[in-house]
């Protein structure tokens, strides 16, 4: 948003264009962008009409789409121009043009509106908006926002309705996750974002110094705090806006500071539900009501990052920054479908086939990598709560072996990318023999996505680096659902589902409970990073985390490592064992507890000396281990989330000591699109 200085469009597309670029990383299936229409250097009147510019694909593709337009004239100049644009990654509706941000309310783009985030009652919201003779075009949950201002405003009471009382009241009616910005042919010049769960961050440029480092925040409700603005500049009843400085000459309203660092690193972050409006050059952030606690104001704060460190925020890789992002990423997963209080999963893209699922005789899971191991560390508990034969297969050996496959048997495919060539050539294997196809994937409009019968989206947010973390977590809760729905009418089942349910409820805090035993864990990489081999022994509900440990620790670190299933041990694997072979091992208090105590015996009777993951109260195991590494205490079946995450961890700080770059592993791609 620009003040003062004249501009020409194609400055403002580019400074917009540049900044998608910025946030590519984290997702990149459609962009968009919606600029002032018309070719009036006076803002008054060429606002009256907004022009959007949509495309699949990347943003070079948007970028050149703009080049194409004939109706935009770029070297027209503006006093003031507000564009907005967005990067899509999809969780809502196949990548298309419509589905895109900017998101409009009408055809005449009276409001537009781009939305990081998931909308959970828009479909409460669409069929009220519809009842009200609303039509949608497209099938995200972000339109519902652009027509329910438009709502709102047609039924206004008064004309002086402000664009901040607009956005407020939708705000007031949006439940789920949000970052948003806003733009109106009714409110030319003025832009409005609002946030809750999500991030959205405000750039402030300005060639002089700032005569503030703070913005008081406005309070709607409380009689005191309205007297606090009184001296400050008044717009109309509602809103004071206060002026960052008089000389600011643009502002940048961002999900992340890389999209902005380059024209400015100084930035405001905003609070949930904190709604910030600009307005004829100046700032205002306002909020409805003063919650004991609240800071009163919002500092200007001043970046020292480099673009490329911000991006990854305060991690050295995306590969951390994911590992760091689980307990997040966890509850975007059951964000709107797991309900705590009534102990009820709903899983809206599987609702239409879960009876036939129910009735069918088998379920196999196929998969490749760590996708695979997400299958084989819920196994178990899909048999017992579906009490069905389960199968997990990796895709390759799947097609190797012309497996059998009936009509009804069910087949999921899961897969972080949904492009992985081998798990999509066994789905229309699977296909071919009638069976029904459920896909599990990260990538909402991705070929298996596309092509499966059904399916539910793990919504874990982009996965950047090549070895998977938080894909596998989220999976991981994905089919604990699954296996959830499959039982809800069971009567018998109830308690464990209770059990279970609840579980959830806690893991995002237990799985921050355990990325505090980082520090130690880079301690205990510091003293195996120079070994050749590393062996990971377990069973139960952690053979699947060994075999996840060992692909770490392969793929990143290029030591050899192997996971052992701890009852083979004596079949071949203990030949291997003496007092220099470095060996993890995986003891919780789960129904083989007793079977593991014993693998750790036979371990140290052959001087081995393994390091023991175990939960942080057995103080039987930890009396007889010399080295343990102490995770909180959860459900079984989901115990396996808390003991791969110090895998994980160790296998990146394993491969920052050896010197690699752990985002990209030689010889290894993030999806491997051929056979
Ligand atoms: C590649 C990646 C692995 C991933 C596997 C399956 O090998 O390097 O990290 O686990 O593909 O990928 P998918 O996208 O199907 O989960």
């Amino acid at each position: 948003l620009n003040y003062h200085v004249p501009r020409t469009r194609r400055e403002i597309l580019e400074v917009l264009i540049k900044g998608l670029r910025r946030l590519e990383y984290r997702g990149y299936d459609s962009a968009g962008v919606g600029i002032d229409g018309g070719n009036s250097k006076e803002w008054e009147t060429n606002s009256k009409s907004i022009h959007l510019i949509k495309q699949t694909g990347k943003v070079k593709a948007l970028d050149e789409e703009i080049h194409r337009q004939q109706d935009v004239d770029l070297d027209v100049e503006f006093d003031v121009h507000l564009g907005i644009a967005h990067t899509r990654w999809a969780t809502h509706g196949v990548p298309s043009p419509v589905n895109s941000h900017p998101q409009r309310s009408d055809k005449n783009n009276e409001f537009i509106v781009i939305h990081n985030g998931i909308i959970t009652n828009y479909k409460d919201l669409k069929k009220f908006l519809e009842s009200k003779g609303y039509e949608f075009e497209s099938e995200t949950d972000t339109e519902t926002i652009a027509k329910l201002v438009k709502y709102i405003y047609d039924n206004r009471e008064s004309d002086d309705i402000t664009f901040t009382t607009l956005v407020e009241q939708v705000t007031q009616q949006l439940e789920g996750a949000f970052a948003l910005v806003l733009k109106s042919v009714h409110y030319p010049g003025e832009a409005v974002g609002s946030r809750r769960g999500g991030p959205l961050l405000i750039g402030v440029r300005s060639d002089h110094k700032l005569s503030t480092d703070h913005i008081p925040i406005l309070y709607r409700s409380s009689g005191k705090d309205k007297k606090s603005c009184n001296t400050l500049p008044r717009m109309d009843e509602d809103t004071c806006l206060f002026p960052v400085d008089e000389k600011a000459v643009e502002y940048y309203f961002a999900s992340d500071a890389s999209a902005v660092i380059e024209h400015t690193n100084r930035v405001i972050f905003l609070e949930d539900d904190d709604i910030a409006a600009v307005r004829d050059g100046r700032l205002s952030i306002h909020r409805i009501k003063r919650t004991a606690g609240d800071h009163p104001a919002r500092a200007i704060q001043t970046l020292q990052m480099e673009l490329q460190q911000i991006m990854k925020g305060n991690f050295s890789s995306f590969m951390q920054k994911e590992i760091f992002e689980q307990p997040e990423s966890v509850v975007n997963t059951m964000r709107g479908r797991v309900n705590f209080e009534n102990n009820t999963v709903i899983l809206g893209g599987l609702k239409d086939h879960i009876k036939e699922i129910q009735r069918c005789r088998r379920l196999i899971m196929i998969a490749c990598g760590t996708s695979y191991h997400a299958g084989v560390a819920t196994r178990q508990v899909l048999e017992e709560l579906t009490e069905l034969p389960v199968m997990v297969e990796l895709a390759s050996d799947f097609l190797d072996r012309n497996t059998p496959v009936f009509r009804d048997d069910v087949c999921f495919f899961i897969s972080q990318s949904g492009e992985t060539a081998d798990s999509l050539l066994a789905l229309r294997y699977c296909k071919g023999r009638g069976a029904l196809t459920v896909g599990i994937t990260n990538t909402v409009g991705s070929s298996i996505s596309r092509e499966t019968d059904c399916g539910v989206h793990i919504n874990a947010g982009p996965e950047i680096g090549v070895a998977s973390t938080k894909a596998y977590t989220s999976q991981f809760v994905a089919l604990i659902m699954f296996a959830l729905l499959m039982c809800d009418d069971r009567i018998s089942m109830q308690p464990r589902r209770r059990e279970i349910i609840q579980g959830l409820k806690v893991l995002p805090d237990l799985i921050k409970e355990v990325l505090s035993l980082d520090e130690e864990i880079q301690k205990l990489a510091a003293e195996l990073y120079q070994q050749k081999s590393v062996l990971i022994m377990g069973r139960g509900y952690h053979y699947a985390t060994c075999l996840e440990g060992a692909l770490k620790i392969k793929e990143i670190t290029y030591m050899h490592s192997e996971g052992i299933l701890a009852g083979e041990l004596k079949h071949g694997p203990l030949a291997l064992v003496d007092k220099l072979m470095p060996v993890i091992m995986i003891i919780m208090r789960d129904h083989t507890y007793t079977k593991c105590q014993n693998a750790l015996q036979q371990v140290v009777a052959r001087q081995g000396r393994p390091i023991v993951i175990c939960d942080k109260d057995d103080y039987e195991t930890i009396k007889n281990s010399s080295r343990t590494i102490k995770v909180p205490h959860s459900v079984d079946c989901l115990q396996g989330i808390l003991s791969v995450i110090p895998l994980q961890l160790l296998s990146f700080h394993l491969a920052v000591l050896r010197g690699f770059d752990v985002d990209c592993p030689r010889n290894l791609a993030k999806s491997v699109t051929h056979q």
